[in-house]
This record gives structure tokens, C-alpha cells and sequence, in this order.
């Protein structure tokens, strides 16, 4: 007796919650929801969706993905079966003339979602997203790239998040990155980490990546400026532009080396190489045609080097040098 009394109270108490909440729907954003679909099993859910209260006493009839359903869907509030991974764009209309009123996109994420499919991974360490900055005032850019076979993806969110702030970012008119601004103070020590986290869809499949870093791990400096020779071997450079100053405080040092003129700075057969913190440096090589390369990092952070594509070089060649 008890019993049965307390699986109608369980029903009863489950008809309130389960009807309105499953914990495998999420709401993403305005008229989007989020269905989570455990990997590798079959999975079958009803989703309760409404047209909107201001449609309370109309007539109203559902539309997928801009087709009639078959039987018809009608009513403000009503469910559908979403199977595997096929969710959809839901619009209702008014009846009879069919004028479009609201929509809800029901986008599908595998749980877990490990496996993806939308991006590339850049290397095992970077992992999808790739992070940097030109200096500690707080802005950086990311990007990502799509696979060959997901070009149309689309991103429908980023949230940039640091110790319960929210920091603003512009999506990069591609769609393959963001800049985000206003992040730290540069005079105090970063004690949080930044969190990105990006929401990308191909159709109807929404895959989420997130990335966590210090500023300081993803500070690059750009390329060095005005690289100029004197004396015929004295190579000397100035800060980038866009570093920090005073440079003792933000103090760079530098990797120069010196490659045979048939190569390029990438070049990993180097006749000399050496590390500075120095701006400047006199070369001491036999030969009169050579590449003198140089590239700067975060002296205190031993944070990443400019790019590889970012060496400044000096091409000499006997007495003609081109900087
Ligand atoms: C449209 O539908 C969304 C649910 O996707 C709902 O939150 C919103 O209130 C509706 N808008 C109107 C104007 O009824
Ligand atoms: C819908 O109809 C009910 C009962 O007639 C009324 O109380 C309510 O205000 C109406 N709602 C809207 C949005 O028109
Ligand atoms: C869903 O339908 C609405 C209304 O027609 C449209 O604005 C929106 O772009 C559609 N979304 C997708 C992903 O097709
Ligand atoms: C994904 O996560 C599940 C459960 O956490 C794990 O068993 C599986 O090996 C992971 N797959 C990949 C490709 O990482
Ligand atoms: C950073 O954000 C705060 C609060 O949103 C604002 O008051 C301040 O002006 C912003 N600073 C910069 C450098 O954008």
C-alpha cells in the first residue's frame, strides 16, 4: 500500500519535474536548445517546445526545417521526437495563412563530446584552438580551423570567461576566430586563468571546445623593428612596436643566428646561434654571404617566440646588405 503510494507520489512528482526539466536539455541561448545524446547508443527524446505566450489564443502549426510535418504538429505548446542526431530548425506559423511567428533550433552534442568532428587539431599540445597575444595589455586573438569536409560549419557562440568575468569578443568575419579585449591589469601578477569556449555547429551537430591559459603562457611578441647593420658585422634591432614598455619591466631576450645564404631563418642548420638580451650583436663568421636571423621572448616568462614566420633577417651578400 505504502508502496504504491509512493510510486504515485514519484509519478506525480516526476510528472512536475521530468515534464519540464530533463537534464539533457539545455538551453544554449535565445532559441536554441541543446540536446545531449550519450555515444553510441540509441537514443529517443521528446522535447517540449512553445511557440511563445504572446501566441497563447492563436492557431498555430509546426514547420521542420521549413517542411509540413506529416501528421500535422499544431498547438503553442507542443513535443517532438528527436532520434539520434536528428535535431532541427522547429518555426511555428500562424493558421491558416501560414505567417512565421517564432523558431527553436534543436542542436544535438554527443556525450561525451570527445569526439569531434568540426575543427582540426593543431598539434596534440595546442589542441584545437590556438591562443596568442602581442603583449600583456590584455587582448589576444584565437582562431581554429575547420575540417575539409565541415567548411559550412558555423560558429553560434564564444564565451570568454575569467574568474567570474565575462570579457567581450568580436567574432572574426570568417568565423575561424576572435579577438577578445580587456583582461588584466599589467602591473599585477595574473592569478587566473582565461577561459574560452566556443560553440560551433555543422548543421544540426553542435560540437563545444574550450580552451584555459594565463596570459602570460600565450604572449608572442611580434617581429622585432628596424633590424640595421653598422660597422659591417654589428646587427642591431629595437622592441617590437607593439611591445610593452618600460622594457625593463617587460624585458624580451633574443635568439639570433645566423643561416647559409641558400637557406631561410627556419632553417635548422645553423652556422651560429646564440641567445641575447642584448639588442644588438656582432657576428663573428668567416663567411660573406650568410642570413643573420633574429627573434625575440619573454625574458621572465620564457613564454613562446615570435613566429617562425616572424624572424627579422639580413640578407648579406659581400658588401651588399638588404635588411
Ligand atoms: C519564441 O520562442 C522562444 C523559445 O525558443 C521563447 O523563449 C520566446 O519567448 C518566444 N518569443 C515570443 C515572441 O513569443
Ligand atoms: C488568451 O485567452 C484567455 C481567455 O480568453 C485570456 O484571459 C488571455 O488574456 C488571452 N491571452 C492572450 C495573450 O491574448
Ligand atoms: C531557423 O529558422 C529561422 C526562421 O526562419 C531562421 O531565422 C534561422 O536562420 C534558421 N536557422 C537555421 C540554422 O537554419
Ligand atoms: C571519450 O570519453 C570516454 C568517457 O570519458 C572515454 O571512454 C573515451 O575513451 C574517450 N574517447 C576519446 C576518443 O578520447
Ligand atoms: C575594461 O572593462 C571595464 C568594465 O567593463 C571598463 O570600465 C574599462 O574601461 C575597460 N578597460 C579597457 C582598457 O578596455
Amino acid at each position: 500500500m505504502s508502496a504504491l503510494l509512493l510510486m504515485l507520489l514519484s509519478s506525480a512528482l516526476c510528472w512536475a519535474s521530468c515534464h519540464t526539466h530533463n537534464e539533457n536539455i539545455e538551453s544554449l541561448m535565445d532559441n536554441v536548445l541543446v540536446l545531449r545524446v550519450p555515444y553510441g547508443q540509441d537514443s529517443r527524446e521528446y522535447i517540449p517546445l512553445t511557440c511563445g505566450e504572446s501566441h497563447q489564443n492563436q492557431s498555430i502549426t509546426w514547420k521542420k526545417n521549413g517542411l509540413e510535418l506529416d501528421p500535422p504538429l499544431l498547438g503553442n505548446q507542443v513535443r517532438v521526437l528527436v532520434e539520434e542526431m536528428d535535431g532541427g530548425n522547429y518555426t511555428c506559423h500562424l493558421n491558416p495563412d501560414g505567417k512565421y511567428l517564432n523558431h527553436t533550433m534543436i542542436m544535438v552534442q554527443l556525450d561525451p563530446d570527445n569526439r569531434t568532428v568540426i575543427l582540426e587539431e593543431s598539434s596534440p599540445k595546442e589542441g584545437h584552438i590556438h591562443c596568442s597575444a602581442p603583449n600583456y595589455k590584455g587582448t589576444f586573438h584565437c582562431t581554429w580551423k575547420r575540417t575539409e569536409s565541415r567548411r559550412n560549419a558555423a560558429v553560434l557562440l564564444v564565451k570568454a570567461e575569467r574568474h567570474l568575468e565575462t570579457l567581450p569578443c568580436n567574432l572574426d568575419s570568417d568565423g575561424s576566430g576572435v579577438h577578445c579585449h580587456n583582461t588584466t591589469c599589467p602591473f599585477k601578477e595574473e592569478q587566473h586563468r582565461i577561459s574560452l569556449t566556443v560553440y560551433i555547429r555543422s548543421y544540426f551537430r553542435l560540437e563545444v571546445y574550450e580552451k584555459v591559459f594565463f596570459l602570460r603562457d600565450i604572449v608572442r611578441p611580434a617581429k622585432l623593428s628596424n633590424l640595421r647593420i653598422s660597422d659591417g658585422k654589428v646587427f642591431s634591432w629595437n622592441y617590437p612596436d607593439t611591445w610593452e614598455t618600460p622594457c625593463t619591466y617587460f624585458g624580451l631576450q633574443f635568439q639570433v643566428k645566423v643561416v647559409n645564404n641558400e637557406h631561410s631563418c627556419k632553417s635548422e642548420e645553423a652556422i651560429m646561434e646564440s641567445i641575447t638580451e642584448d639588442n644588438e650583436y656582432k657576428v663573428n663568421v668567416k663567411s660573406k654571404r650568410f642570413i643573420f636571423c633574429v627573434r625575440a621572448q619573454d625574458k621572465y616568462t620564457n613564454g613562446p617566440w615570435s613566429l617562425w614566420s616572424l624572424w627579422s633577417q639580413c640578407i648579406v651578400n659581400k658588401h651588399h646588405v638588404t635588411c
